[in-house]
């Protein structure tokens, strides 16, 4: 069951996307060599309780920190960890999600850890932001979900990598995933409808092999099967009344620094 947003219910999500991205433009000053993951946890909590809001993913269905943390080899769901310092040359994905007054804000972007970082690992980084920006594209009343599936995975392999099909994009309002799923693989013409109301996450995954991945022991970590390297890039967005389509988690120095798409 899909929970439409009214355009005011729209405007009030803006308050918590606004959260998350000057979130990650705070948290971003701080990612360099040296810092640990637990101590970008703790500055992205306090920050977050300042600015009146909730950090979502805490206590998430037993997740055990405000944010998440995902270097290198990591999907998603990376657990922050005083003992997991950042080099130069790592990436890393932070991924934060906000409630204020009730509504979720998730975004997350890459993060490059000192001037060392590969060539290969930038590429994939800026590869899976494209792929976010195109998938965000082909959003429109009348659209379907498969067109944003099939929009994200062309380009993707276009440049040589892979889609991750275990994790999706999702809806979002009063909670953290609801309905529709947003796959980022897929075929134009397929799947959900999309029209005014709706308010969902696009999130791909793109990883340098294997798209496979599986879940370490803690019960959280994702890694991709091979080891090779992976990288997301996150939205929330919405689609209005009139059929406008808006992305509620993108902040002026972001939208300064978009690439090309
Ligand atoms: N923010 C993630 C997403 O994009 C979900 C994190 S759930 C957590 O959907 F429990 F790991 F925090
Ligand atoms: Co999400
Ligand atoms: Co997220």
């Amino acid at each position: 069951m899909i929970v439409l947003k009214s355009d005011a219910e729209i405007v009030a999500m803006r308050a918590a996307g606004r959260l998350s991205a000057d979130l990650l433009d705070y948290i971003e000053d701080f990612v360099k060599p040296g810092v640990t993951t637990l101590e970008l946890d703790e500055l992205a909590h306090a920050y977050t309780l300042k600015h009146g809001g909730i950090p979502a993913p805490l206590n998430y269905k037993g997740f055990p920190k405000s944010i998440c943390t995902s270097v290198n080899e990591v999907v998603c769901h990376g657990i922050p960890n005083a003992k997991q310092k950042l080099k130069d040359g790592d990436i890393i994905n932070i991924d934060v999600t906000s409630i204020v007054d009730g509504f979720f804000g998730d975004t997350s972007r890459m993060f490059y850890v000192g001037k060392n970082v590969s060539p290969i690992a930038r590429k994939l980084s800026e590869c899976a932001q494209i792929s976010l920006l195109r998938g965000i594209a082909a959003v429109r009343d009348g659209a379907r979900t498969g067109d944003i599936g099939a929009t994200i995975q062309t380009y993707a392999e276009s440049q040589g990598f892979s889609v991750v099909r275990e994790f999706v994009g999702h809806g979002i309002g009063r909670t953290f995933h609801e309905d529709p799923q947003i796959l980022h693989y897929g075929q134009k013409g397929k799947g959900t409808r999309l029209g005014p109301g709706m308010v969902f996450t696009i999130e791909p995954m793109i990883n340098q092999g294997h798209w496979k991945t599986k879940v370490l022991r803690d019960g959280w970590t994702a890694v991709t099967i091979d080891g090779s390297l992976s990288a997301q890039w996150e939205h929330t967005i919405a689609i209005k009344s009139d059929g406008e389509v808006v992305i509620l988690t993108e902040s002026e120095r972001e939208i300064a620094a978009r690439p090309k798409i």
